[in-house]
Formats: structure tokens, sequence, C-alpha cells
């Protein structure tokens, strides 16, 4: 197949182009503005550095070449710049997909994966553990609206145009790198908990933080499905694969189905790195769940996922011997 994989620079994108290039005969082509992603991480395919909200050009990019796939990874993620500067989500994230979503039906391409997130569900209750693909969205933020606008627009564009088919991923908390090292998370000024203690541990930081210890989890600090970007990856080979075979729609939750507490992630780090870092208590963030799990029954179920990485310390590992490199 012939693929077009938009934000490919990116930490999840270039995993996904990693695992594609190195485990199928697909064709890649790999569009990132590099706003937020780095070229080098980009290990396979053609690439096409422009922006998506540049229509006319993308346009062009379509009628070039005749596509089968697209994985739309490209969006902009800070979920407090997001509630700063609204219009920018709304833009990049909803826009530029609905935008991309047109050219897909114009030029027939027909198969569509997208980078959707558990912030489509809001603040779920603590009690309604696990979050199934049918628990109720309610986002809390400008981040997560724009997201499950997008989803909205996929909705309806399959439903309007028979041949038109798209699975939403929804992440949960994405972290670790490649176990070969090749790439890793490379995002400037990252918040993923994760990323911020390995690089506490490397003394890139003094120190860090915990954002409240008194949620109603047993060590109080909020608890958080983690996935490791390689089994995430997976995820997208198989959704492509339903999406050829299957010729339907649908929507998948990714995570593993239970998580973490920051205190344990942060004592994980500590244990594969030998660094005992300082980790400092501080206010609650606003908009935090205390706690975020996936139901991941429907993905193992209907596309065959089977997660190969359940292992925080491997995790963890993986994450501080790439940013050690960077
Ligand atoms: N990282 C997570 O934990 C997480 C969780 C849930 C969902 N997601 C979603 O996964 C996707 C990838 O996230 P990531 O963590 O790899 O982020 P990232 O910032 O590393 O990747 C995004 C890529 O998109 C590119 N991009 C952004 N806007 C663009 C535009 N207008 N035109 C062209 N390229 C553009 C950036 O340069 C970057 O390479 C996003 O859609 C994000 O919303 C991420």
């Amino acid at each position: 197949m012939e693929i077009l994989i938009t934000g490919g620079a990116g930490y999840i994108g270039s995993h996904v182009v990693k695992q594609l290039g190195e485990n199928t005969e697909h064709n890649l082509t790999v569009l990132d503005s590099l706003v937020t992603g780095f070229r080098e991480s980009v290990l396979y395919g053609d690439f096409i550095e422009a922006d998506l909200s540049n229509f006319d050009e993308i346009e062009g990019i379509f009628k070039a070449k005749k596509f089968d796939a697209v994985i739309h990874f490209a969006a902009s993620l800070i979920v407090p710049e997001s509630v700063t500067n609204p219009l920018k989500y709304y833009l990049n994230n909803t826009a530029n997909t609905a935008n991309l979503i047109r050219l897909c039906v114009k030029y027939g391409v027909n198969n569509f994966v997208f980078s959707s997130t558990a912030a489509v569900y809001g603040e779920p209750d603590i009690s309604k553990m696990p979050i199934t693909e049918e628990s109720p969205t309610a986002p809390i933020n400008p981040y997560g609206m724009s997201k499950l606008m997008s989803e909205t627009v996929l909705k309806d564009a399959s439903k309007a145009h028979d041949d038109f088919n798209y699975i939403a991923l929804r992440y949960f908390n994405v972290a670790g790198a490649s176990l070969d090292g090749k790439i890793g998370q490379s995002t400037k000024d990252a918040t993923h908990l994760i990323k911020v203690a390995a690089e506490t541990a490397l003394g890139k930081r003094d120190k860090m933080y915990i954002f409240g210890d008194d949620y109603p989890t047993p060590d109080g600090t909020c608890i958080r499905d983690y996935i490791h970007v390689e089994d995430l990856a997976d995820a997208h080979l198989k959704a492509l694969d339903y999406l050829v075979e299957k010729r339907e729609s649908n929507i998948f939750n990714c995570g593993y189905g239970h998580g973490f507490s920051v205190k344990e992630v942060i004592d994980t780090m500590r244990e594969v790195t030998g660094v005992d870092f300082k980790a400092e208590i501080t206010e609650r963030r606003e908009g935090d769940p205390a706690v975020l799990i996936a139901g991941n029954e429907k993905i193992k179920r209907e596309l065959g996922w089977s997660p190969k990485y359940d292992d925080l310390a491997l995790i963890c590992k993986t994450a501080y011997e790439w940013e050690k490199k960077i």
C-alpha cells in the first residue's frame, strides 16, 4: 500500500514509521512541519516538510501520489496551552483534520487511522474504571474537545461516504522508547511524567514535582495507564490491516488495563537508574482526574492486539536510555 503519515517525525509517529519500515512492504510518505518533530527520527519513507494548514500544497501531494491510507498523527497536544490558546487547537487539530478528510474523500483514499486520546473522556468517575469505548465522552479542555470533534467529522464522513472508513485509536499515557535505542521521545519541554522522571534522574532537572498527593488513591497520587510506544505502534499496523480486511470504521482504547501511581512511577525510575532523585509534592493541577485506566478488551478481541511490553520497569529503562543519548 501507499501510505501517507502526517506527524511521522514526532514521538509516536516515528515509532509507527519504523515498524512499518521494518515489518511491511508498504511505501511510506511522511509529512511533517517539524514544529515539534525531528527529521532524524524518520527512519523510513520519503519525507516532505509541509504544514497541513497549507491546503493547496497538501492537495498537490494528494494529486501527485495515489495513497491507499492515511495515518494522521500531526497535532498540537499541550493541554494547558489549549486552554489559553484554544483556536490554535481547533485550527491545527480539528480544521486541518477536516481538510485532510476532505482530501481523502475527494481523492478516494478510503482508509484513515486517527490519533485520538483518553482526553475525550474528560474526568471519569473513579468508580467507573476501566474506561470502555462506550463510556461517555465529555472533554474538559479544548485539546480533548478538538480531538473529539475530529472523531465526529470522521464518523459523519464515513456515514456519508460508503467507501471511506476510519479507526480512531484513543491513546492513554504513552511512554518509553524503541527497544533497539534508535528512536525515542525528544519532545522539548515535555510534561510527560516518565520523560520528566528520566530527565531528573539524569540531572537535566534539579528536581521534579508531584502534582497533588491527596487524591482518593492508595498513595494519594494520580494513577495512569502507561503504554509502551512500541505496543502502541503495533496497534496502528493492526488497525491498517483491519481497515483493509473489514472495510469498517471503529474506535479502540489503547492501554494495558491497569495503572500505576505517580509515586510508583518515580520509585520505578529510581530503581532502574539507581539514582535517588528529588521529587517534591506540590499543588494539584486543574483537570487531572484521579485515575485513568483503559478498558482494552475491545482492541484485543477485534484487532487481535496483544501487548508485549506491559512492564513499567522496561518502559522506564527504555525512556532513560533514550534520554541519555539526547
Ligand atoms: N504522547 C501522548 O501521550 C499522546 C497521548 C494521546 C494522544 N496523543 C496524540 O498522538 C499524536 C502524536 O503525538 P506525539 O506525542 O507523537 O507528539 P509530537 O509533537 O511528537 O508529534 C506531532 C507531530 O506532528 C507535527 N505537526 C504538528 N502540527 C503539524 C501541522 N500542522 N502540519 C504538519 N505537521 C505537524 C509535529 O512537528 C510533530 O512531528 C497527536 O495527535 C497526539 O494528540 C499523544
